[in-house]
């Protein structure tokens, strides 16, 4: 006898496990299939992001952080560090442990929220007797049929390869032997310049290893604000990334000691970088692997992401999408969002996801975060606006953390004086961000912000003097 349960999440990421604990809190009677297992063939629900993305990777950029200050920066407070060393195993070990903290904190969230978890593949198998929903096969620890009236699909994405140069997770690593590199490489190449290749490329910089990225486009984070990406692709030289831009990659071997890149530089003049270990950071593609999707005409687009509207609805009846393995930022908050609305959508309320209004954040040092559109955008789009902007190195919070790299940047519509974007790049971008979000989601002025009381010293006085900026009047600049 197979299962039978109002909605069937298929992927426990954020978009999954989201989704299925919104629609039992709406009374649903839910079940969430997740395959990824930990290192002892136990579920670590939580997607790419707990197990090998957004939290592993915050988690050693925050010890690698730490090492690069009590090296290089506690002498400037007057603390003496003598002996310094780095026990990599356990940095490597501490992150493990987070990890498993966020997978068991799901597992537990499942039990509070009475979610049915499977810990297995989900496949589609046909549409159930009656035109009532799917029957989706489980396989893997746990083997069961189970038939939903609605199906959520949240399986997520993968690291794409060079074509030919498959991932060994030895040399060639995707995100995730990047992530558990045994020892400090002494030289570490990366093929991209984004999120994962700056944020990777940082911290095994910090623990000593000689660092190049190689990076296609001619100019550095191309989504970025142009004045921001400059003073962040300034601070990161400094720090002694080494980023070729325009390069176009040929042969990759690493059938010898380490691993040799042939590439054309930005001249077009042949180049070679030999490194012990390349991690390959050039996107992400959505992962439909193994759902059958063909077998009942799930539809995905030539990038082969399932096809979905503005409401994360699919082809078929009854089937929504949301995250990574449908079109739109591969963000872990943006996953959530469409899994809370969809979750929303089917209990007949009206689930909302604003796309104008998603933060990036990229968590260098300097961070860097925005929300709406760049400067380059506005132009392009023939929007008449103002910008103001306010350096970290006039902000009294960000001088006594001794770290005044950066600003903040206000773009505002020139006539109605609407926030149309804000940039940071400097400390903690990534809490910064959150005021814009918020002030932009209620369609707040510049002014707005120029006129609301902020704490002092806090480095979110930055914020209210960029906007005070856009009218030319800052006060402590
Ligand atoms: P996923 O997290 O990929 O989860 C999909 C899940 O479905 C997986 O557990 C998978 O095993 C499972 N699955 C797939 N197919 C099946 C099947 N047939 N049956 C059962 N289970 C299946 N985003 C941010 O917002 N902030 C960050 O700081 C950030 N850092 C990142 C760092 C790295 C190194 C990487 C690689 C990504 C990072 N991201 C970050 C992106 C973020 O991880 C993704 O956007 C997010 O995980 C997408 O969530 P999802 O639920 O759509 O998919
Ligand atoms: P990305 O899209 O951010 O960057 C890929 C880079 O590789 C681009 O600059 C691209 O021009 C370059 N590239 C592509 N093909 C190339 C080639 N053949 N040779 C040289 N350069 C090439 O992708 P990335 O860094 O792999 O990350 C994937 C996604 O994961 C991100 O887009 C983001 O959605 C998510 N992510 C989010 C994080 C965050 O929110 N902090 C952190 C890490 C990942």
């Amino acid at each position: 006898m197979s299962k039978q349960f109002d909605v069937i999440v298929i992927g426990g990421g954020p978009g999954g496990y989201i989704a299925a604990i919104r629609a039992a809190q709406l009374g649903f009677n839910t079940a969430c299939i997740d395959e990824w297992k930990n290192d002892k063939g136990g579920p670590a629900p939580g997607g790419t992001c707990t197990n090998v993305g957004c939290i592993p990777s915050k988690a050693l950029l925050q010890s690698s952080e730490h090492f690069e200050h009590a090296g290089k920066h506690f002498g400037e407070h007057g603390i003496q560090v003598q002996g310094l060393g780095l026990d990599l195993p356990k940095m490597i070990g501490r992150k493990d442990a987070v990890v498993k903290q966020n997978n068991d904190g799901i597992l537990y969230l499942f039990k509070k929220n009475k979610v049915a978890f499977f810990h297995g593949r989900g496949a589609f198998v046909k549409a159930a007797e009656g035109g009532a929903g799917y029957e989706i096969k489980v396989t893997g620890s746990a083997e069961e049929t189970l038939v939903g009236k609605e199906v959520i699909v949240a399986t997520g994405s993968n690291a794409r390869p060079l074509p030919g140069v498959p991932f060994d997770e030895t040399k060639v690593l995707s995100n995730d032997g990047a992530l558990r590199i045994g020892a400090v490489p002494k030289t570490l190449g990366l093929i991209g310049s984004g999120v994962i290749g700056l944020e990777m490329g940082s911290v095994w910089r910090r623990l000593g290893a000689e660092v190049t990225i190689l990076e296609g486009l001619p100019t550095f984070l191309g989504a970025v604000d142009e004045q921001i990406a400059k003073e962040a692709h300034k601070a990161f030289t400094k720090q002694g990334l080494k980023i070729e831009l325009g390069v176009k990659v040929g042969e990759v071997r690493s059938d010898g000691e380490g691993v040799s890149i042939a590439y054309t530089d930005a001249k077009g003049q042949a180049q070679s970088l030999d490194v012990d270990k390349l991690i390959v950071s050039i996107g992400r593609v959505p992962n439909t692997v193994g759902l059958n999707a063909e077998g009942v005409g799930l539809k995905l687009d030539e990038r082969g992401a399932i096809l979905v509207d503005d409401e994360c609805r699919t082809n078929l009846p009854g089937v929504w999408a949301v995250g990574d393995v449908v079109r739109g930022p591969m963000l872990a908050h943006k996953a959530e969002e469409e899994g809370v609305a969809v979750a929303e959508r089917i209990a007949g309320q009206h689930g909302h996801v604003n796309f104008n209004t998603i933060p990036w954040v990229i968590y260098t040092s300097p961070e860097i975060a925005w929300v709406g559109r760049t400067e380059q955008q506005l132009k392009a789009d023939g929007v008449k606006y103002k910008a103001g902007t306010f350096p970290f190195l006039a902000n009294g919070r960000a001088r006594a953390l001794g770290d005044t790299t950066g600003m903040v940047k206000f773009l505002a519509d020139a006539a109605t004086d609407e926030i149309l974007g804000v940039h940071i790049v400097g400390p903690m971008a990534s809490e910064l961000i959150s005021e814009a979000v918020v002030a932009m989601e209620f369609k707040a002025s510049s002014e707005d912000i120029a006129r609301i009381c902020h704490a002092h010293p806090s480095l979110s006085e930055a914020t209210k003097e960029a906007a005070l900026a856009v009218d030319k009047r800052t006060l402590n600049f």
